[in-house]
């Protein structure tokens, strides 16, 4: 069996992908895989979550045939290099995991372990995390140099953005080989080192908490916060409907890992968006949030 350490570049090269999760995330990063040429294994726990996956992918497929921005025979090559499975074995082979499965650490702590255990030496796991520490999750694992952040933007299929997270054990080879993989899937891909929030969330979240602490101290109703940002500062979207895009359980999580990790005042989430959690005002996915759906 070959050795698990010190992998060098022409082990990198990336040409089956798996996917752990069939969510949101998950059946967006198996999309756009497909479609730049990988064989994918896309992996969920339940074979209803899979179908729901493939249904989505399906559907979004449709449209860009639709919108004759691909033709019906590459959606049809694209559909056909994807394959699903229910357990994490099907993981074994493939030469980068990108994990899109739920965002409790702990849940992540594990599934790395495992995937530490089921896949070959050369295989390159990347979490699509979005606030949970790269060098915790690889601290799970015997290769923590071939462990990544490989943060997809929501929706896949049409955000530019990865955001690639170096742990201070990833090597310079697999920074290298994801960042490759992310341009070939047609992403740009920008690097940043470990720390809370990374670059994204770190800016984004203080400016979504300031629009709800905004709100909560009366000074303007939604539809103004939400109208003044996006009119003065030409957002696509107010920080409010993105709140509620996002979900505001989400924004709370990771307000409370800025908060918590880089201790400091400026971070910690408005009561405003604490009370709106607790109640199940979550946004769109529970109906209810800033502005009813
Ligand atoms: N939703 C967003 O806007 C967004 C954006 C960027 C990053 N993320 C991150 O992406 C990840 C996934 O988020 P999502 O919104 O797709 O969640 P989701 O709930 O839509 O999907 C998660 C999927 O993972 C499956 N799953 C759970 N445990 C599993 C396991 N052990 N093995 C395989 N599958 C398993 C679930 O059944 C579910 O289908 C999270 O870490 C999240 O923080 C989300």
């Amino acid at each position: 069996m070959m050795k698990k350490a010190q992998l060098c570049a022409t082990d990198m090269n990336i040409e089956s992908i798996g996917v752990l999760g069939a969510g949101q995330m998950g059946n967006g990063i198996t999309q756009v895989a497909a479609c730049a040429g990988y064989n994918v294994v896309m992996i969920d726990i339940k074979q209803e979550y899979i179908e729901r996956g493939m249904n989505s992918i399906e559907k979004s497929l449709a449209k860009l045939v639709s919108k004759e921005r691909m033709t019906q025979e590459d959606a049809d090559a694209s559909l056909a290099r994807i394959s699903t499975a229910i357990s994490r074995q099907a993981a074994a082979d493939v030469d980068l995991v990108i994990e899109a499965i739920p965002e409790i650490p702990d849940l992540k702590f594990s599934t790395f372990a495992e995937l530490d255990e089921i896949c070959k030496p050369s295989t390159i796991l990347a979490s699509n995390t979005s606030s949970i520490s790269i060098d915790a999750i690889a601290s799970h694992t015997k290769r923590p140099s071939q462990v990544i952040g490989m943060h997809f933007m929501n929706p896949v299929p049409i955000m530019k953005l990865v955001e690639i997270i170096n742990g201070s054990s990833t090597s310079k080879e697999v920074n290298s080989a994801v960042v490759e993989a992310s341009a070939k899937m047609g992403k740009t891909a920008l690097s940043c080192n470990d720390s809370p929030g990374f670059v994204s969330n770190r800016i984004l979240c203080p400016m979504l908490n300031e629009a709800i602490l905004t709100l909560q101290e009366g000074v303007a109703e939604p539809e103004a916060i939400d109208g003044i940002m996006m009119l003065g500062m030409n957002h696509p979207i107010g920080p409010l409907a993105l709140c509620d895009l996002i979900g505001l359980d989400t924004i709370l999580h990771i307000m409370n890992v800025l908060y918590e990790g880089l201790g400091e005042e400026k971070y910690a989430p408005c009561d405003l968006l604490k009370e709106m959690v607790s109640r199940g005002d979550l946004g769109r996915k529970s109906g209810k949030g800033f502005y009813t759906y």
